[in-house]
């Protein structure tokens, strides 16, 4: 029997998970079928049932329904309790397990991908929305100097602060009072890129040798990144590796086997 896999959101058509996940089963050689599906927007809990009841073994989970799935889950990892979303769900028998593999994307693509130490960095986070919620607990898993979390509505920054003090260190506040500060990560989780907008760093905020990375990919990532190289980052990169990444972590919670996310970026990167 073929096992089933599926990622499901709205609007669902643009997605890459099924194109990544079945280069992943060939690479690996697993014996899987991933679908999208597209559920109307009061309409999530029910399409699950229906994905499980015809067999479905574990499905990818993306906007606007990650709260809808971190409620629906009977068993819930700690980085999905912590990120207060699950973009992962795997059905064993009754158990229906939320995971939120999105900062463990983001630091295996900083980590393997571009070779960035992360133990001891100044990282600076951007945002204070669920992308940037998702991220913070995985990041400071691997032992940052600290992270520096700024937004522009500083009470949403200062939340987080506290939620997530008790794992490291980290130090939120405004964009202004970043000034004078120097960042060996810069990470856009803002969605400010896809209006076209940079959110308001001030300038000389990038280290000699520092990275900037934006969670998202393609021409929404270009303002920050643009900005990032002007201001003398020394290397920039977008969210595509992070989406592959993810969806291997993903991968590997279903299937116990992890693959090789670079030639999938390749392949992505390609067309
Ligand atoms: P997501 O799920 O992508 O995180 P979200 O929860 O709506 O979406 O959060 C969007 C984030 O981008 C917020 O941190 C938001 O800042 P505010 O909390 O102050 O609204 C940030 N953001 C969006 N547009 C921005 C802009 N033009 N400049 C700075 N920050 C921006």
């Amino acid at each position: 029997m073929t096992d089933v896999y599926a990622v499901i959101g709205n609007p669902i058509a643009h997605t890459k998970s099924p194109r990544i996940h079945a280069e992943f089963a060939r690479q690996l050689e697993q014996d899987l079928r991933y679908e999208a599906i597209f559920a109307p927007r009061d309409g999530f809990a029910k399409a699950i049932a229906e994905f499980r009841a015809a067999g479905g073994r574990g499905m990818n989970v993306t906007v606007p329904f990650k709260l809808e799935a971190f409620a629906l889950a009977t068993e819930r990892t700690e980085r999905a309790e912590q990120a207060g979303a699950v973009n992962t769900l795997k059905f064993d028998g009754p158990v229906i397990l939320g995971d939120n593999t999105d900062g463990a994307g983001l630091v295996s693509d900083i980590r393997d991908r571009l070779r960035f130490a992360l133990r001891d960095a100044r990282v600076l986070l951007m945002g204070a929305g669920g992308a940037a919620r998702g991220v913070i607990l995985p990041l400071l898993k691997q032992a940052p100097a600290s992270i520096a979390l700024a937004n522009r509505t500083v009470a949403k920054a200062h939340a987080l602060e506290r939620q997530f003090a008790p794992f490291g260190k980290i130090e939120s506040g405004d964009y202004a009072r970043l000034a004078g500060q120097q960042f060996d990560l810069v990470i856009n989780a803002t969605s400010a890129g896809l209006s076209g907008k940079l959110p308001p760093l001030p300038s000389g905020v990038f280290a000699p040798g520092s990275i900037a990375y934006d969670m998202v990919y393609g021409k929404d990532a270009r303002p920050f990144l643009d900005f990032a190289r002007e201001q003398g980052a020394a290397e920039v990169s977008d969210g595509l590796g992070m989406l592959v990444a993810q969806a291997a972590e993903s991968f590997f919670l279903w299937r116990g086997v992890r693959p090789d996310t670079a030639p999938v970026i390749e392949l992505l990167r390609g067309n």
